[in-house]
């Protein structure tokens, strides 16, 4: 895909990744919308602004209409409850697969039709090393990214046939507000987002942008005795 010509919507646009993600897009000569549940709250010189909460079917069907014109849509918004599974508020446990799985999915129905309108295009999720590797003080999350994934792998085979490649990104720990708490090494979400284009504009399918993500990914094959050795 050439980033240039697009257009683009990112989800979750106003801080972290997305922002980041929005300003590399702006950089290299895409249109872009920026969507944002507050869209008072995006600082981006350049962008159209677009209301957009992922879990409201009104809000997401409202700005299919206003950005109906996209060719590139990134899927980032996203929630972190910190929930464990057996122990915390499970309203918080539904809040992360409304959030990555049931807010991805009405996103992209939402703005699939209107992309194969404009003659095709691309679809990139936000994944995370977390989809394939769990973590139990925040498993809630890790499941909900799971799903995400493996939601990203069938839509990447349903829309094939549509002129949309569908691609996800894996990632493990940014510098965002998502992890504040975190004391471990984190990456620069401005190169994750340079990253992430230009495995867009590539057509990687799976970008795996981290050690952290190339490690696990190599792990999968020795199933949960080698990801998890410290397990009894
Ligand atoms: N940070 C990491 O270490 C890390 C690692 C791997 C993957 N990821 C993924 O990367 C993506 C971006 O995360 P981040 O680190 O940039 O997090 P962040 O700084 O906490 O930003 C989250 C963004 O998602 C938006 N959002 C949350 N719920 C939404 C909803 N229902 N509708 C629309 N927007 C919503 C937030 O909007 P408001 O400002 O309105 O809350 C905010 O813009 C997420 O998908 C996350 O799972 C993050």
């Amino acid at each position: 895909m050439n980033i240039a010509d697009s257009t683009a919507l990112v989800t979750g646009a106003n801080r972290g990744l997305g922002r980041q993600l929005a300003v590399e897009l702006l950089g290299r000569g895409a249109t872009v919308y920026a969507g944002a549940r507050n869209p008072d709250s995006v600082d981006l010189p350049g962008a159209k602004l677009v209301q957009l909460d992922i879990t409201d079917p009104a809000s997401v069907a409202a700005a299919a209409e206003v950005a109906g014109d996209i060719t590139l849509l990134i899927n980032n918004a996203g929630s972190s409850t910190g929930s464990g599974l057996l122990d915390a508020d499970v309203e918080d446990i539904r809040l992360e697969m409304d959030t990555h799985y049931f807010g991805t999915l009405s996103v992209v129905r939402a703005f699939a039709p209107k992309i194969m309108a404009n003659g095709g295009g691309s679809i990139l999720n936000i994944l995370s090393v977390l989809s394939w590797f769990s973590l139990p003080a925040i498993g809630a999350y890790c499941a909900a990214k799971s799903a995400e994934w493996s939601l990203t792998n069938a839509l990447r085979l349903e829309l094939a046939e549509q002129n949309i490649r569908v691609a996800g990104l894996h990632v493990g720990y940014m510098d965002t507000d998502m992890t504040a708490s975190v004391t471990a090494p984190k990456s620069d979400p401005a190169e994750i987002a340079r990253i992430a284009l230009d495995g867009i504009g590539a057509g990687v399918y799976e970008i795996v942008a981290d050690e952290t993500s190339r490690q696990v990914l190599a792990g999968l094959s020795g199933g949960a005795a080698a990801l998890y050795p410290h397990l009894p």
